[in-house]
């Protein structure tokens, strides 16, 4: 089977996916997924971490946002996996430049939006092994290539678990979450940037921090003012559910000192 055969059946398959798992997503339009998110250069780029060894198979969306879309895959192992792809025809990425200016680990400004959500990939990727190597709970980062980050499934596939915004949250979760941004502060010198019950899964009884993409390192210029709204967004939000979470100005005291 020649090269164009195989992005052809490869694209039916995800197509149909996209059909059998219809009720999981909010985006009903198929011809424009396909055009947004398997655009031929991500189709083959699926097709090389197949070939690679480093995804065994894609099955269908688990959720979409504005700029990405998530798979639920499986590995090799055959552990399920998700699979983050970001959309090469998304044109949000220029407000990203500003959480990669800055940042010591990445030289050249990106000059293509192309170019943006390969680098982007790469630092969300990054970010990712910086947290979990300080022990920190983030989907374990497998993978990535090109606009596509492969890191480990929580929840029950297809679903993925609940985050703060949809689960219970209680005050070991308030708890947790200080901790958590300080040891991400302090163990892997990190700014979540983008901190949120949107982005805190609650998985049974563990809490799971994830989308690290906007993370910056302590020493990026504006890092201090991005832990600062992180903090305040974290505090309104328990405040909301009923809980103590304290003063933000506190917590940032205590944070950086
Ligand atoms: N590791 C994972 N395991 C299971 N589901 C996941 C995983 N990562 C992301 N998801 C699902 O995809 C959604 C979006 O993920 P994420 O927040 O990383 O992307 P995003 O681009 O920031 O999207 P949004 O703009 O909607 O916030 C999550 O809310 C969750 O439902
Ligand atoms: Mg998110």
């Amino acid at each position: 089977m020649d090269a164009e055969d195989e992005t052809r059946k490869l694209s039916e398959r995800i197509l149909r996916s996209e059909r059998d798992s219809r009720y999981l997503r909010r985006d009903s339009d198929q011809r424009k997924v396909m055009e947004e998110v398997f655009d031929r250069s991500t189709l083959l780029s699926i097709e090389e971490l197949i070939r690679g060894g480093r995804l065994k198979k894609l099955n269908g969306v688990v959720n979409s946002g504005k700029e990405a879309r998530v798979y639920y895959g499986l590995s090799p192992r055959e552990d399920p996996v998700a699979v983050k792809i970001y959309m090469m025809s998304s044109s949000d990425f220029k407000k990203r430049v500003g959480y990669i200016a800055g940042d010591r680990r990445f030289g050249k400004l990106p000059s293509n939006s192309r170019e943006a959500i390969a680098l982007w990939v790469r630092k969300e990727f990054k970010n990712l092994q910086l947290a979990a190597w300080a022990g920190i709970r983030v989907p374990r980062p497998l993978s990535f290539f090109k606009n596509i980050i492969i890191m480990e499934y929580i929840g029950e596939p297809p679903r993925p678990a609940p985050t703060f915004a949809e689960a219970e949250v209680d005050q070991e979760d308030c708890d947790w979450t200080l901790r958590t941004v300080q040891k991400l502060y302090k163990s892997a010198g990190l700014v979540h940037a983008d901190l949120s019950e949107y982005n805190i899964f609650k998985h049974g009884s563990e809490q799971v921090l994830f989308d690290m993409g906007s993370a910056v390192l302590v020493s990026h210029p504006q890092a201090e003012e991005f832990l600062e709204r992180d903090i305040r967004n974290m505090v309104r939000f328990f405040r909301k559910r009923g809980l103590a979470p304290g003063d933000a100005g506190a917590w940032l005291g205590k944070i950086v000192k």
